[in-house]
């Protein structure tokens, strides 16, 4: 295990829950046509369709995994995350400053809104444990294997449409004070942190893959990761699909539309997913993933230095503005505005995360 300097995020022995899985992301977005049109070319489910309001499903459950919501400006609004305790969710209500919703946000399930370090509002439903199984019939689509056929004589079958989308699997959040909401996340909602990278220099904490604690069942390695940034804000979300077939197809139904590619096929390092990354009309990352890992709450944290190539272990070369470094007007004054607020913001490590982000993952491509 590497020697980290500073504190970091850890599971908590007594958390006030123990949450099971991420429910939907909230947007606000200026332009809700072409967001729509996106959305379905992506693969998600349309299933209400309102002048201020679009929400999205996807195959797995018949409860809303995306809203996209009429505003003035493109930004992340919020999030949702279920728990299958109606203990832990009166605790939750219980808590000081919790807002309670009979009628629920998004769907009908009643919720209780905390806001979390960063000001961002979290809906927090109750749903069994049945309901959030995410349902799912296995891919039919047979692979032929060396010594192993199950193919035999049948050619691949092919078919020109948007993926299919099973569930939302992940959301990555750029915190300007990453420790605080790390483990506001692991206190709150019981969540474990599967793999922590630190930087190479300094040794400090800047992202955490954090997973459900569902004791001997099995969470994705990651639904919810915080990454030390300069602004608070939505990194990317992504969703699972059946397999890397899937992920390829919905890459090529994209690509025929004339919709934004941005870095793809390949297969991450930490949660082992084979991915493929979009840009949505607003320029926000969303992505397709397959096969990524699952865990209980018996794995230990993994601790790993970070640079572009630990993003993934093979695939297309990761194109210069995948990582959003340049410090724009906008990110400045976000920064100068939690500064001001009084949040503990290291410059250092946020000097030190850009310089690591700008090295390019292969020395024999040349930025
Ligand atoms: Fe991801």
């Amino acid at each position: 295990m590497k020697q980290i300097q500073s504190a970091c995020p850890v599971r908590s022995d007594h958390p006030l829950s123990k949450a099971a899985d991420i429910a939907y992301i909230r947007l606000g977005r200026k332009n809700l046509g072409s967001a729509t049109e996106y959305y379905q070319d992506f693969g998600l489910d349309l299933m209400e369709k309102k002048e201020d309001r679009i929400l999205f499903r996807g195959n797995s459950s018949d409860l809303p995994c995306w809203s996209l919501e009429k505003a003035d400006r493109d930004f992340l609004i919020g999030l949702g995350i279920y728990v299958n305790s109606l203990d832990d969710f009166e605790r939750l209500k219980a808590l000081p400053n919790a807002e309670f919703l009979r009628e629920g946000r998004i769907n009908s399930i009643p919720c209780v809104t905390l806001i979390d370090p960063s000001g961002l509002p979290v809906d927090i439903m109750y749903v069994s444990e049945e309901k959030n199984k995410n349902q799912v019939d296995p891919s039919k689509e047979l692979w032929n294997y060396p010594g192993e056929s199950s193919r035999a004589n049948l050619p691949r079958s092919y078919e020109s449409r948007p993926a299919k989308i099973i569930r939302l699997g992940h959301a990555v959040f750029f915190k300007q004070e990453f420790l605080k909401n790390a483990s506001w996340y692991c206190d709150t909602f019981g969540m474990i942190p599967s793999d922590i990278q630190i930087l190479p220099g300094s040794k400090e904490p800047v992202i955490v893959f954090l997973r459900f604690d569902r004791g001997e069942t099995l969470s994705d390695h990651h639904s919810i990761v915080i990454a030390s940034g300069v602004t608070d804000s939505l990194e990317h979300c992504a969703f699972e699909l059946d397999d890397l077939d899937e992920v390829a197809k919905g890459r090529e139904w994209l690509l025929e539309k004339g919709h934004r590619s941005s870095w793809g096929i390949g297969r991450h390092l930490l949660g082992s997913q084979i991915f493929d990354y979009h840009r949505d009309p607003s320029g926000m990352l969303v992505e397709h993933y397959a096969d990524g890992d699952k865990f209980d709450n018996s794995v230990p944290t993994g601790i790993h230095l970070i640079n572009r190539k630990s993003l993934y272990q093979w695939g297309e070369d990761m194109p210069k503005d995948f990582l959003d470094t340049k410090l724009s007007l906008r990110k400045l004054l976000e920064l100068w505005k939690g500064i001001l607020s009084g949040r503990q913001i290291s410059i250092r490590v946020l000097m030190e995360l850009k310089k690591v982000a700008d090295i390019s993952p292969r020395t024999w491509i040349k930025y």
